[in-house]
C-alpha cells in the first residue's frame, strides 16, 4: 500500500507497526457489485504477520488530534464532493443570501464526500445537526427530497441531470413523495429551497473555490467542538470518527 504523499515527512509511527494490515471493505461499498465478500478469505490470512487494520491508515493523509470541518474537507472527502459543496455555497454567498443558507449549501452532500451515499440528504443532516442550528440541519435533510420536485414559483425544474443520472422514467419512492411535502408545508421550505437553487453540477472549468473563504462564517455558524469533530461525545461523534479511519475493521 503507498504511503500518501502528505505523510512523507511525519515521523510518528504507524499502528500496527511491522504487520501486513489489511482492509475489508464496508458491505455497503460491495454488497450488490461484482466485488465477492471478502471477510471470509482474509480471516483465512490472518496470521502473525498480517492482521485487520485499525487506526490511521498510512495511504491517508495523517487527520489532526482535534480535526476541524476544514481538515474534513482538506484530508477525506473526495475531490468532487468538495468542489461541488464549496462551488455551491460560493454562489449563494456571491448571489447575497443569508449566512445560514450558505452554510446549508457547503454542508448539503457532506456525507457523499467520505461516508455514505444512499439517502445523503438524511446522513447529512444528522451528521452535522450537533453543530449547526436545527434550520440548517433541517435545510440539508430535506434537500434530498425537494430536488425532484419543481417549484415554478421561484423557477426550480425537475434536474436535467437526474434525468442522466437516473433515466428518464424514475419514478419517486412513496419516501420522498411524503417528505416533499413535509417540506414543501414547513416554515423553513424556502431555506431548503434555495440549496437545491444552489445544487448545481458544474461540469464546465469552474475556477477552484478555496474553503478559507468560508472561515469567518463557520467561526459563527458551525459550534466546532474544542476535542475535535470524532471526539466531543456528540451523537455524531462516531460518524466523524469512521471519516477519520474508514479502513477499521471494527
Ligand atoms: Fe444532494
Ligand atoms: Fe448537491
Amino acid at each position: 500500500m503507498c504511503m500518501h504523499p502528505a505523510n512523507a515527512n511525519d515521523p510518528r509511527p504507524w499502528p500496527q507497526q511491522g504487520l501486513e494490515r489489511m482492509i475489508c471493505p464496508s458491505a455497503i461499498a460491495w454488497v450488490g457489485t461484482d466485488t465477492p465478500d471478502p471477510e471470509a478469505g482474509l480471516i483465512d490470512r490472518l496470521s502473525d504477520k498480517a492482521v485487520f487494520m485499525m487506526g490511521d491508515n498510512p495511504a491517508l493523509p495523517r487527520m489532526p488530534e482535534r480535526p476541524t470541518l476544514l481538515d474534513f474537507f482538506r484530508l477525506r472527502f473526495n475531490d468532487f464532493t468538495v468542489q461541488h459543496l464549496l462551488a455551491s455555497a460560493k454562489r449563494a454567498m456571491d448571489d447575497g443570501h443569508d449566512e445560514k443558507i450558505v452554510l446549508a449549501c457547503l454542508l448539503h452532500d457532506i456525507s457523499n464526500g467520505c461516508l455514505v451515499r444512499p439517502d445523503h440528504g438524511y446522513w447529512s443532516g444528522q451528521l452535522i445537526a450537533p453543530y449547526v442550528s436545527e434550520e440548517v440541519a433541517w435545510a440539508v435533510t430535506y434537500h434530498q427530497a425537494l430536488r425532484y420536485v419543481p417549484d415554478e414559483s421561484v423557477g426550480y425544474a425537475y434536474p436535467d441531470s437526474y434525468d442522466r443520472f437516473f433515466g428518464p422514467g424514475y419514478e419517486l419512492p412513496d419516501y420522498i413523495r411524503r417528505d416533499a411535502e413535509i417540506a414543501r408545508n414547513h416554515r423553513w421550505y424556502m431555506t431548503s429551497r434555495v440549496v437545491t437553487l444552489n445544487d448545481l453540477y458544474f461540469f464546465e472549468d469552474t475556477d477552484p473555490v478555496d474553503p478559507e473563504i468560508f472561515t469567518d462564517l463557520l467561526g459563527r455558524h458551525f459550534r466546532q467542538p474544542e476535542e475535535g469533530l470524532g471526539f466531543d461525545n456528540s451523537p455524531t461523534s462516531h460518524m466523524w470518527r469512521t471519516m477519520i479511519w474508514p479502513n477499521n475493521f471494527l
